[in-house]
């Protein structure tokens, strides 16, 4: 796994093209995503809905785990970039998505511009206040406003 060092790198490693090697890891993590409990994945979906309000060039994910995930933003042509301090699970790379490894507070000042992204990352490992972004969009929150904490949708129990 390439990973980047500088925000240059960054530009060069994200449009870099596939290579055979990897094909099986992608759909074997999109299958995995699939089956990854439903709860994470629908937050993602919430997040989805956010970001195509606007559709960035790109977003980038605190605490993205695997990357399993960035699948949902690649196929709607957004760049992912996933950063997450554990790196020792072989996350998914391939063209429009990369990773970091290493804690936010590091790279923080590469994404300044960025729309960020984060589910169960931000706000509980890392303060709100200490991302830098051109717009935050958390996943819990989203979910929050939706479900109560039994899980029911709020419209319904209005
Ligand atoms: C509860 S998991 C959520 C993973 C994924 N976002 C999801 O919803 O399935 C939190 C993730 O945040 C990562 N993490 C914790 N502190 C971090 C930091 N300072 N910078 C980047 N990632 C961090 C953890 O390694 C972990 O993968």
């Amino acid at each position: 796994m390439n990973v980047p060092t500088s925000y240059g790198e960054v530009e060069e490693m994200i449009r870099a093209p596939i290579n055979d090697k990897d094909r099986w890891w992608i759909n074997a993590n999109i299958d995995d995503s699939l089956n990854h409990g439903h709860v994470n994945l629908e937050s993602y979906q919430l997040i989805l809905e956010e970001v195509l309000k606007d559709k960035p060039k790109r977003v980038v994910d605190i605490g993205s785990n695997l990357n399993q995930y960035a699948y949902l933003f690649t196929n709607e042509g957004i760049e992912y970039v996933g950063i997450d301090v554990n790196a020792s699970m072989n996350p998914l790379t391939y063209q429009g998505c990369i990773f970091i490894a290493g804690g936010y507070e590091q790279v923080r000042e590469w994404f300044k511009d960025d729309v960020i992204i984060s589910h169960l990352c931000v706000g509980y490992f890392i303060e709100k206040e200490e991302v830098l972004c051109k717009r935050l969009i958390l996943g819990d929150e989203l979910r929050r406003s939706k479900y109560d904490k039994y899980g029911h949708h709020r419209k319904e129990c209005v």
